[in-house]
């Protein structure tokens, strides 16, 4: 990141907010501010209140108190698919997308917001409703190729393997044209080789989209590699914020990962069989 995009107003700012559900306090009076160009990762143990952080920015959950600042503005109030069109997109811990439709399609569905015209009011506008669906197509065909996703494009993506399943996520939140994207947990369940590549396309969204980033990731090898900066989460607190080198060193937070060195190494534990995703690959060619 280059002096220049680090600094400036930052584009958004979370001040003081606290989410609680009954008696469990999920988010603790949690600020943090995310700048232009910047790639920002929170960790935490299991149910530190990472996805609840998100939820929060997309308004899918309302702090009982604190603000959430896109640009200066408030986010608070507004309905999940105003803070999408506002340039925040997401994706999910748990992939949400439409299994049965192709790669193409889902990607479709990412760019809704920015269509003008339904599909349906073709019949009445069939020039420029025309025109404007050629474009989106141009738009999901340029993500589709930044993601090497090609040889699937018109696959049901229930038949990919999770990794490039994962993919199609990321670029449906492409699709929007954000100016921050959220990710929530992208490599989880890959392979090693699944997670370079995640981590290629993370870092190339950054240098040659210029997309701000918000990153959970339980994968600490790959936040301390791709991370500017790391805030850590316990129990809905902030515990550490600094470098990713300042917060290896924080002793509460080797302290909130009972002291596992082994933590700060691991990249991922799961590995997807190599038969398995042949097997899928052989059913793809033959036209499944
Ligand atoms: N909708 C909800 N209703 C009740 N409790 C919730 C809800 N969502 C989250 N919580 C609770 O809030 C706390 C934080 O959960 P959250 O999902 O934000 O953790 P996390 O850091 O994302 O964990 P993980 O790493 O396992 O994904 C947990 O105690 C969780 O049980
Ligand atoms: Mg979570």
């Amino acid at each position: 990141m280059t002096e220049n995009e680090s600094s400036g107003a930052p584009l958004l700012v979370v001040d003081e907010i606290t989410l609680r559900f009954g008696g469990v306090t999920a988010i603790d009076r949690v600020s943090f501010e995310i700048r232009p160009g910047e790639l920002f990762a929170i960790i935490g143990p299991n149910g530190a209140g990472k996805t609840s952080i998100f939820n929060s920015i997309s308004q899918v959950y309302e702090p009982q108190s604190g603000d959430i600042r896109w640009k200066d503005k408030t986010l608070r109030g507004l309905r999940p698919d105003k803070v999408a069109a506002r340039g925040i997109a997401r994706t999910f811990q748990n992939i949400e997308l439409f299994p049965h439709m192709t790669v193409i399609e889902n990607l479709l569905l990412g760019r809704h917001m920015r269509m003008k015209r339904s599909f349906l009011s073709g019949s009445l506008w069939l020039g420029p409703a025309r025109r404007e669906e050629m474009e989106h197509r141009r738009r999901v065909e340029d993500i589709i190729d930044f993601l090497e996703i090609e040889r699937w494009r018109k696959s049901p993506v229930a038949l990919l393997p999770y990794g490039f399943q994962k993919r199609v996520e990321l670029g449906r939140a492409l699709a929007m044209e954000p100016e921050l994207l959220l990710l929530d947990e992208p490599v989880a369940g890959m392979n090693l080789e699944e997670t370079e590549d995640m981590a290629r396309f993370i870092l190339d969204i950054r240098e040659e989209l210029g997309i701000s980033m918000l990153l959970v990731e339980h994968d600490m090898g790959l936040v301390m590699d791709i991370a500017d900066r790391v805030m850590v989460l316990d129990f809905g607190k902030t515990i550490a914020e600094g470098t990713p080198e300042e917060v290896q060193r924080d002793p509460a937070v080797i302290a909130a990962y009972l002291g596992d060195e082994a933590t700060f190494s691991k990249v991922s534990d799961v590995e997807v069989g190599a038969d398995d995703l042949a097997a899928v690959e052989a059913m793809h060619d033959a036209g499944a």
